[in-house]
């Protein structure tokens, strides 16, 4: 099979200026919230882009976690590529593909750690065996193998039987703040529906791109 060859229309569904919320956030919930109805698996999941100090981007994904009107939150760690390329640069890019509903959104902004309290509000909701691997885990580093990273998570399982443990010093949120959006809808013949939005000094201009 080649996959040239591979094709399929989209026809699910439209975009337009006129129905589209004039606000990118809620406009986003809107979607966020169809996916779920839906069952997309992973709504939540995002590409989440960087780019280092050789200006290579880089991209991973990760889950939305928490999202208001100031932006999006993740968790990770801070000593992960991200975070290091974080450092070098705080420009930023999100995608959320939600297949089922044959949309997209693009999201570029920036990004900065949320507050060592929200960071822990939300760690401590995590199950037991997550934490552990955030306590133990030395994230985008070269480990010997998996029996080394086996063994760290079961001492730590042993250390914290009584009392759980509390947030590593090294591990938090990121809140991106958007600067752009660009909600894509998949339509016949590949005449796509864009709708881009971008911050203005009093809320967002929105366009509709040529697909
Ligand atoms: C479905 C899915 C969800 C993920 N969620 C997270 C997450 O919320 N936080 C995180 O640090 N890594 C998450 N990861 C792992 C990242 O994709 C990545 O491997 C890790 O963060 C290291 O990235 P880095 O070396 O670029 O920093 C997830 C991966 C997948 C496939």
């Amino acid at each position: 099979m080649k996959i040239s060859a591979l094709r399929r229309e989209y026809s699910r569904m439209s975009l337009s200026k006129q129905e589209i919320d004039p606000d990118p956030f809620r406009q986003f919930h809107i979607w966020l919230n169809q996916a779920i109805e839906v069952r997309v698996e992973d709504a939540t999941a995002m590409s989440f882009s960087t780019v280092g100090s050789s200006g290579m981007p880089s991209s991973r994904i990760v889950l939305l976690k928490e999202l208001d009107d100031q932006g999006f939150v993740f968790f990770t760690s801070y000593e992960s590529r991200k975070g290091e390329e974080l450092l070098v640069s705080n420009k930023v890019a999100l995608l959320f593909y939600w297949k089922e509903l044959e949309r997209q959104v693009r999201i570029s902004g920036v990004a900065g750690k949320i507050s060592r309290h929200e960071s822990a509000s939300y760690f401590n909701t995590r199950p037991l065996e997550s934490k552990l691997s955030a306590v133990i885990s030395p994230q985008s580093q070269p480990v010997p193998d998996r029996k080394w990273l086996e063994s760290k998570w079961e001492e730590a399982k042993l250390k914290y039987e009584l009392k759980q443990p509390e947030i590593p010093d090294t591990w938090g949120g990121y809140r991106v703040k958007p600067i752009g959006f660009e909600f894509f809808q998949g339509r016949e013949y590949r005449l796509h529906d864009r709708i881009r939005y971008q911050r203005q000094n009093k809320g967002w201009t929105v366009d509709r791109l040529a697909p």
